[in-house]
């Protein structure tokens, strides 16, 4: 496997999703996480905050870069000359959504394989909406995210 795409919205990055990051970047040769725009999301950071927080968050791993794309993800795949798009799932309520993606994704490119890594228990509950909830509330979410992105938040909902 040499070049494997690790999308998302990362709104912001999470513990859960640099595990499987770390992860991808142990079986690929690199590892480009595709941040996407996501404008019907209304994401809570701009695509520059969240692609510069994982680029922060990433920058032990060296082949790891984040890179910002807008439009079809198997279009974004073929410019990065990437053929392979590796996934977490954290529980059974994620397998529909990433079913239809994966299948979606193989009816528009034959070409593109998606493969998928089990999250780790501590992070089976996690998400960025979830996050973004508690973190709006002054929770704190130390243990859930990266420090650059608990720095992040603590700036947005000061
Ligand atoms: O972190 P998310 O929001 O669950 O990630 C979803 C994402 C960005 C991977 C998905 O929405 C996507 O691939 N968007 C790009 C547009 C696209 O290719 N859509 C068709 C596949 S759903």
């Amino acid at each position: 496997m040499k070049r494997a795409l690790t999308p998302g919205t990362f709104d912001p990055i999470t513990g859960g999703h640099l595990d499987i990051i770390t992860r991808a970047a142990q079986i690929a040769d690199e590892v480009i996480v595709a941040v996407a725009a996501s404008p019907k999301k209304h994401p809570l950071f701009s695509l520059e905050e969240r692609v510069a927080l994982v680029q922060e968050a990433t920058a032990h791993l060296p082949n790891v870069k984040a890179v910002p794309f807008d439009g079809l993800l198997v279009d974004f795949a073929k410019d990065m000359e990437a053929n392979v798009v590796v996934k977490g799932l954290r529980a059974i309520t994620d397998f529909e959504y990433e079913f239809q993606m994966a299948a979606l994704n193989y009816q528009l490119d034959r070409a593109m394989e998606t493969i998928f890594i089990m999250s780790p228990p501590q992070y089976m509950y996690l998400s960025s909406s979830i996050v973004r909830e508690v973190a709006s509330l002054h929770g704190d979410v130390s243990d859930m995210v990266p420090p650059c992105v608990n720095e992040a938040l603590k700036r947005k909902f000061a």
